[in-house]
């Protein structure tokens, strides 16, 4: 053999040994993945998710479960940690466990959309502001609402949201009334759970928050909230439980402020005795971001994850395990909990795979469910809708009314398109123009626009025009409380002054809580969009020309000032302390809900107020009457009438069912207890029937520490809002 052949007999042989052990390797990989997936028993997606959870928790080592109780970090929140580049962009992750085929939990603020679109060069739809969904009082577009996040949620590579905000309105200046669903329970806890239900059809693990009592802002990593047990439980937990009952959600935040002297993140009555055994909830509990504040104790009281760090639930918990001091029972029971829910919402056999959002198909949903919600508060001799045949101009005036719609802020904000990402607190407008889709609905009309910068000329400009549209807006945010319910920069003023130039003026409302009017009698019409979302010009557009015909309501009470509230003065905390936050802190004040059950509405009844505008109030273009109520008891109580829409065209009215319990059960005059949204053509009656729970109609009793149905006589109400109840009948229920 010379040199040459040599050589290609070695290059041969190396080759022939090299395609050798490939196909070694390749065969051995194949069978220990088939090995591997045999062994793995919790992929049997016929086994129950607890079932399931309690086989990978087997097979985990310490330094593994320990990856299950924290999370690693967030963009711009403390030191970005070494295995920052996993994250998705989002508000926090948890690890998985490669090896078991467990994925990590990617999760995303998602609010009224996906968060922080901007940053990470995506695109969100916004929809309506989550109370805005509640003025629908449609438990299909809650459904919707959800269904939306979720999709898109997965398509930027999240599989976990942080939406589902459902603390009551007790306190309307609360900067973040527009992420939640209002002030009552029932509607409240019956929307968001549906909602929860269909965000997690998509496949994400969702969560409820903040639990619990965070009805304000205003030093909210330092206040303690104090009330009784029967008024938490009859009102803002009971929120959270039928929240939870029909959405099954994987996880609920404990909320930074403390409940009855503790955390509520190491609160053992609000985490163990009501969540996770009176309730069942099966899913884990993720504290808000820093909301942490010890290691056994909150592990003891039922914490299961520290988010956004390990500050707590890190190497502090793995020594505290390792001393025996945190018995390992404990950290199981945390990380079962989070692989339970991850098997529960599907995100394991149906890992996410990123996609483009269908911006379309958004946009669409977006505005149809503006038009749902989008109150008409007021309508004086008909002036809405506008008459496009008798119109020859209409003014449209406010702050940005030619470009845009205001957003509310915080970690719920959705990044409009176009723009980069905002500052936290600053003032985001979408950019979905009044002014163009009002001109898009009357061709050949002179359709001219005053900022309102300069009111005279605003005013000038209303007296030449047939019509004024008066955009007025206010806009809040998470981390600060409004100081009073009046629209900013004097727009209070401009109002008066538009609608003394031209009575027949129209003022629209972008706000995310209620807002008082002093010039309530000076125009002909209202309506409240809230903040509409990424659609919201060309819904409100729709309604102000009769294309649809409004039928929300509201979810909240219009009250006429803020001396009318339980608490006249917003309750502040004391000059700052530092180290609240991620510290060992105590709570530095209280607050006391000294009102009680009397929350909202009943707050106004019990004590006799006269408000602006009721729970449940809102105007349709046609008109309906009540008749035939007829209630009979039941292990449910059927309650059943007809609704007839007696004006001229189609309409939806919400028809509200209202309960006054026995005298002995020491309750506020009346609670909200079943609607229905009935869709009539001009004419047409429909009988509705509807079963109320015996829940709704019991008080929480504190010394048997369970519900109860007091027997006795119970009025049943029921109408077109809490104040306007045509058919009344009282049963006796034993
Ligand atoms: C908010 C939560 C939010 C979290 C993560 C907190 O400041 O209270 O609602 O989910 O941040 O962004």
């Amino acid at each position: 053999m010379n040199k040459l052949s040599r050589f290609m007999f070695a290059l041969l042989a190396t080759s022939a040994f090299a395609i050798g052990i490939t196909i070694f390797l390749t065969h051995a990989w194949t069978l220990l993945a088939r090995g591997q997936s045999t062994n793995r028993p919790w992929m049997d997606k016929t086994l129950s998710p607890d079932r399931r959870a309690d086989l990978v928790l087997k097979e985990m080592t310490l330094n593994e479960k320990m990856e299950f109780v924290h999370g690693n970090g967030m963009p711009g929140w403390g030191k970005p940690r070494p295995n920052a580049y996993l994250g998705n962009g989002g508000a926090g992750f948890v690890l998985g466990v490669p090896r078991l085929g467990i994925p990590m939990i990617q999760m995303s603020d998602a609010a009224y959309g996906v968060r922080s679109s901007a940053e990470n060069g995506r695109y969100s739809t916004a929809l309506p502001s989550n109370i805005a969904s509640a003025a629908s009082w449609d438990v299909e577009a809650a459904c919707a609402y959800g269904t939306l996040i979720g999709r898109e949620l997965r398509a930027q590579g999240y599989n976990m949201t942080l939406g589902g905000g459902v603390n009551l309105t007790r306190e309307p200046r609360n900067g973040r009334t527009f992420e939640y669903m209002g002030e009552d329970p029932i509607l409240a806890g019956t929307l968001v759970g549906n909602r929860m239900k269909c965000e997690q059809s998509q496949h994400v693990l969702g969560d409820i928050k903040h639990y619990a009592l965070n009805d304000q802002e205003s030093g909210r990593n330092e206040v303690n909230v104090i009330v009784s047990k029967r008024a938490m439980r009859e009102s803002d937990l009971l929120a959270f439980q039928i929240g939870i009952t029909i959405g099954e959600p994987g996880a609920v935040m404990c909320s930074y402020n403390a409940v009855n002297g503790d955390f509520a993140c190491e609160n053992k009555y609000l985490l163990t005795e009501v969540l996770k055994k009176d309730w069942n909830f099966k899913g884990f509990v993720v504290s808000d971001w820093g909301g942490t504040h010890s290691v056994e104790k909150a592990s003891a009281a039922g914490l299961d994850n520290e988010e956004p760090e390990d500050l707590f639930f890190g190497e502090k918990l793995k020594q505290g395990v390792q001393s025996g001091k945190v018995p390992m029972a404990e950290l199981d029971d945390h990380v079962r909990r989070v692989l339970r829910s991850e098997f529960a919402s599907g995100i394991v056999d149906d890992p996410v795979k990123k996609s483009v959002v269908d911006v379309e198909g958004g946009l669409e949903t977006s505005r149809h469910l503006a038009e749902q919600s989008t109150v008409l508060l007021k309508n004086d001799q008909g002036i809405l809708p506008l008459d496009r045949a008798k119109l020859r101009s209409i003014a449209v005036i406010g702050p940005n009314a030619n470009s845009s719609m205001i957003s509310g802020g915080g970690s719920a904000q959705v990044d409009p398109p176009g723009r980069s990402a905002p500052q936290w607190k600053e003032h985001v407008w979408f950019p979905t123009s009044p002014l163009k889709a009002i001109a898009a609905k009357v061709p050949g009309v002179t359709v001219e626009f005053d900022s309102g910068a300069d009111k005279a000329s605003a005013a000038a400009l209303a007296k030449k025009s047939d019509v004024a549209i008066v955009f007025g807006y206010q806009w809040t945010s998470e981390d600060f409380d409004l100081p009073s319910l009046s629209l900013p920069d004097n727009q209070d003023t401009l109002i008066e002054q538009v609608a003394a130039a031209n009575p027949r003026t129209i003022v629209v409302l972008e706000t995310g809580s209620a807002a008082t009017m002093p010039w309530l009698n000076q125009v002909g019409g209202v309506l409240e969009a809230w903040y509409a979302g990424s659609k919201g010009a060309d819904a409100v557009a729709n309604i102000l020309f009769g294309d649809v015909n409004p039928s929300a309501k509201l979810p909240m009470t219009f009250p006429r000032n803020e001396a009318d509230l339980p608490h006249p003065q917003l309750l502040t905390p004391p000059p700052r302390t530092p180290g609240t936050r991620n510290g060992e802190a105590k709570p530095t004040f209280e607050v006391h809900y000294d009102e009680g059950l009397k929350v909202g509405y009943k707050w106004y009844d019990a004590e006799n107020k006269t408000v602006l505008f009721p729970f449940g109030y809102g105007l349709s273009y046609t008109t309906f009457s009540y008749s035939g109520l007829r209630v009979v008891a039941g292990s449910e109580t059927t309650v059943s009438f007809t609704v007839k829409n007696t004006g001229s065209r189609a309409g939806a009215e919400i028809a509200q069912v209202y309960a006054a319990l026995p005298a002995s059960a020491g309750e506020p005059p009346k609670r909200l207890v079943g609607w229905d949204k009935v869709h009539l053509s001009a004419g047409e009656s429909k009988e509705v029937s509807m079963q109320v729970k015996p829940l709704y109609l019991s008080v929480y009793d504190e010394t048997s520490e369970s519900w109860k149905l007091m027997p006795g006589s119970y009025t049943f109400s029921v109408g077109g809002s809490s104040q306007n109840l045509q058919l009344v009948q009282k049963i006796a229920l034993k």
